[in-house]
């Protein structure tokens, strides 16, 4: 089954119950956070993401674009994560492994995030006890970007490790997600699709998140 994400970046902020409200008949809900170091942008912390977790029964997947990682994972799985994703690209492998730990050890999925420049096979040594892994399809920091086709090869490549090593790890795509490019991500191998704009920033948002169902 394909799971759609919607991204909270495109919300409303002064009015994010109402927008997570509105987007109860998805399957996870994706919360970017962002430390102005590894990405160009700021976001939420740990206190949102507490503050969120009052306010909803939704599966919290996080995305943490921040520098060491490490530093902040029990943090954020104490503040109510179901699910935590770090960049390949945040730290020094051991200490992508150290994260990891923390956040298993705190009974919270466990997830690596690939930028575009990131080659597929950085997943293998993690692979096995990831939950989920995910494919950047724009260059993480802001929303509303337009999707890298040339991640297309990347997602079939993840799929394939995923097959042989780990079947019942999930690939998630984010970055330009849309009724066009959902069917091409999916078809390459990605089952959750996160998307900020094209559901938030549609007037309809339940008609949006069915629509983004209807095109896979
Ligand atoms: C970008 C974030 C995305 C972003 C997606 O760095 O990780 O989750 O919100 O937004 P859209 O769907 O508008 O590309
Ligand atoms: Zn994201």
């Amino acid at each position: 089954m394909i799971k759609i994400a919607p991204s909270i970046l495109s919300a409303d902020f002064a009015d994010l119950k109402r927008d997570i409200q509105r987007t109860s008949t998805a399957d996870y809900l994706h919360v970017d956070v962002m430390d102005g170091a590894f990405v160009p942008n700021i976001t939420i912390g740990m206190p949102v993401v507490k503050s969120i977790r009052s306010c909803t029964d939704m599966f919290l997947d996080v995305h943490l674009m921040i520098d060491k990682p490490v530093r902040y994972a029990e943090a954020f799985a104490r503040a109510g994560a179901d699910l935590i994703t770090v960049h390949l690209e945040a730290d020094l492998p051991a200490r992508i492994a150290d994260a990891l730990r923390i956040i298993g050890d705190c009974g919270v999925k466990r997830a690596v995030a690939l930028r575009p420049i990131t080659k597929a096979e950085a997943v293998l040594p993690y692979i096995e006890e990831l939950d989920l892994v995910l494919v950047m399809t724009v260059e993480p920091g802001f929303g509303g970007q337009k999707f890298m086709e040339s991640q297309l090869d990347t997602i079939r490549q993840v799929r394939s490790i995923i097959e042989k090593y780990n079947p019942a790890c999930e690939l998630e795509v984010d970055g330009g997600i849309n009724a066009r490019t959902a069917p091409l991500a999916v078809e390459a191998g990605a089952n959750v699709l996160v998307a900020g704009s094209a559901v938030y920033g549609a007037a309809d948002i339940p008609g949006a998140i069915q629509a983004l169902r209807g095109t896979v």
